[in-house]
């Protein structure tokens, strides 16, 4: 009989790292009203830090920042803003400092995504999903970085692993997120020196996440493809987030960090 295929643990970060480590941050987050960036954001608060997320539908961003403000004990501003609009962007920062004082990490996750091949996608398609990933990081951090010099702080953008070779469907989202890598690895560069640091975080398919409920064949299982045996959780997104924020990583600068389960070093015979 075949051993049991190994499947590895989905693991909280409070049981890993100190509870108080982020008491007095803020954490400005672009996108998180839901998804990846909502669990990215309740980690953080989870450990001690305020937060305002930050997105274009303000019922649901309500409802998230009323949410995390509940399960965490931790305040949580929702401030509305498009990532494409520099001025909304300014705003909510202007709402944050008023608020809380000042910003310690910023993520950069708002995100556009739908399927479709090149021969059926127009400029304005493209174009849209480069405005909303890599210009609106760049706004994001144009908003924010008088900010995270003064605290000495530091960004995570969320990227992708897609872009590392040709995934069908996905050369809009595959272009914004490699520039999006280049775009955190010059901050990285550039702001070093002014104690601030930017790292990526690439996710691998994120079980019951809008973006892979959307982007996926139904019922399709990622488990056979991934060599820890299962698909990822908010957690593991939420743990390396962890990470890379907290002073474990304060010699960490202008890396991508896949956490994908291995996914992307799987290379199968046919
Ligand atoms: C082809 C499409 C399309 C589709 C939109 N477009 N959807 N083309 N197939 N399915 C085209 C439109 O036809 C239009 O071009 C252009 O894109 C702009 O569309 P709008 O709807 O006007 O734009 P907007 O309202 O700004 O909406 C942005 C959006 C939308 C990205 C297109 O899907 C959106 O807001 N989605 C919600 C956010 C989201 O996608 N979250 C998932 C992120 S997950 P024309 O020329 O026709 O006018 C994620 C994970 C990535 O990013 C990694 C996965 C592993």
């Amino acid at each position: 009989m075949a051993p049991q295929a190994y499947v590895a643990p989905v693991v909280d970060s409070s049981a890993v790292f100190k509870n108080d480590i982020f008491k007095g941050k803020v954490l400005f987050c672009t996108g998180g009203g839901s998804g990846i960036c909502k669990g990215m954001t309740e980690a953080v608060m989870r450990h001690g830090a305020n937060a305002t997320i930050v997105g274009r539908k303000l019922d649901r961003l309500n409802a998230s920042a009323a949410e995390l403000s509940k399960i965490t004990g931790r305040q949580c501003l929702a401030a509305q803003a498009d990532v494409r609009e520099p001025e909304q962007l300014k705003s909510a920062v202007a709402k944050t400092i008023e608020k809380f004082g000042r910003i310690d990490f910023v993520i950069c996750g708002a995100a556009g995504n739908f399927l479709v091949p090149i021969s059926g996608l127009s400029e304005k398609g493209f174009k849209t999903v480069i405005d909303i990933d890599t210009l609106g990081s760049y706004n994001t951090i144009k908003a924010t970085l008088d900010h995270i010099r003064a605290s000495k702080g530091a960004y995570i953008h969320v990227s992708a692993t897609l872009h590392y070779k040709g995934t069908p469907y996905q050369v809009h989202v595959s272009a914004a997120k490699a520039a999006v890598d280049a775009t955190s690895a010059v901050l990285a560069v550039e702001e070093g020196p002014h104690g601030v640091r930017s790292n990526v975080i690439a996710p691998g398919p994120i079980g019951g996440t809008e973006g892979v409920d959307r982007l996926s064949p139904k019922g399709k299982s990622h488990a056979a493809n991934i060599p820890l045996g299962r698909a990822g959780h908010l957690h593991d997104i939420a743990n390396a987030t962890v990470f890379l924020f907290s002073g474990a990583a304060s010699w960490v600068t202008g890396q991508v960090l896949p956490v994908d389960g291995g996914s992307e070093h799987l290379r199968q015979f046919l």
